[in-house]
């Protein structure tokens, strides 16, 4: 299968020395990179800033902004089979980036924000992608029920969903455990290495994708 994946965060920027970002290593989703590889298929990585290496035999385009890693997904979704969405996307950015350092001039600053395009939820309505789709979900509390409207809202088979605010496992950590979120059930895969979770998920996005073709 012909793979693309969302990994790392977005950055922002505000002026010339300052941005705003989430938090996002991009372990799990070059993880995800890693084991679609291993597993004999081709992937194209679109990622935010990290420190990762590219995973071996990986195709890799490197974006910084959401609108830039909008339009990586736009220009190669068409010849894709399927797509995963593990990147921490900023959902807003400064209205204006500042062409000059932004000056301390009084005691509060206000920021103004715009929405960034919803990526992922562009790729079934405006990208017309007809592929297998998985998101991840990133959560803090009701787990379950927010990755299920997130399945439901967004077109996916699948959504990744992990508890960030469990210490030890989600952003950053080489850990994680996560429930995987199909329309018809749930399934919980229990802490682990993000590499030993990573095969998993991708047996599961392979039966999904065998699924979609023979139906
Ligand atoms: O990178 P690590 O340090 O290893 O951490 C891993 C992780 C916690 C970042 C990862 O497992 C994860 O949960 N990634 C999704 C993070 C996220 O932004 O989730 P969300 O619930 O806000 O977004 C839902 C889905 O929509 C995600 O697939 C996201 O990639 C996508 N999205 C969100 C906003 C946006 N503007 N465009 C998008 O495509």
């Amino acid at each position: 299968m012909k793979l693309l994946v969302t990994a790392g965060p977005t950055r922002e920027p505000l002026d010339p020395v300052r941005y705003l970002t989430n938090r996002s290593s991009g372990k799990m989703g070059y993880a995800m990179a890693d084991a679609l590889a291993r597993a004999g298929h081709s992937v194209l990585l679109v990622s935010g800033p990290t420190r990762l290496e590219v995973p071996d035999g990986v195709d890799f385009l490197p974006v910084e902004t959401a609108a830039e890693m909008f339009d990586a997904v736009r220009r190669h979704i068409g010849r894709m089979d399927a797509a995963v969405f593990a990147a921490a996307v900023a959902d807003y950015r400064p209205a204006a980036a500042a062409s000059q350092k932004i000056k301390k001039t009084g005691e509060t600053l206000v920021l103004e924000l715009v929405r960034n395009p919803d990526i992922l939820g562009s790729v079934r309505d405006e990208f017309g992608f007809n592929g297998t789709l998985v998101g991840f979900a990133a959560e803090t509390e009701n787990l379950e029920a927010n990755a299920r409207d997130k399945l439901q809202r967004k077109g996916c088979d699948l959504v990744v969903a992990n508890d960030v605010s469990k210490p030890g496992i989600g952003f950053d950590s080489d850990r994680n455990e996560v429930l995987l979120v199909f329309p018809a059930h749930s399934e919980v895969l229990p802490e682990d290495e993000k590499h030993h979770l990573a095969p998993r998920i991708v047996r599961e996005i392979e039966r999904l994708a065998a699924e979609r073709a023979s139906a």
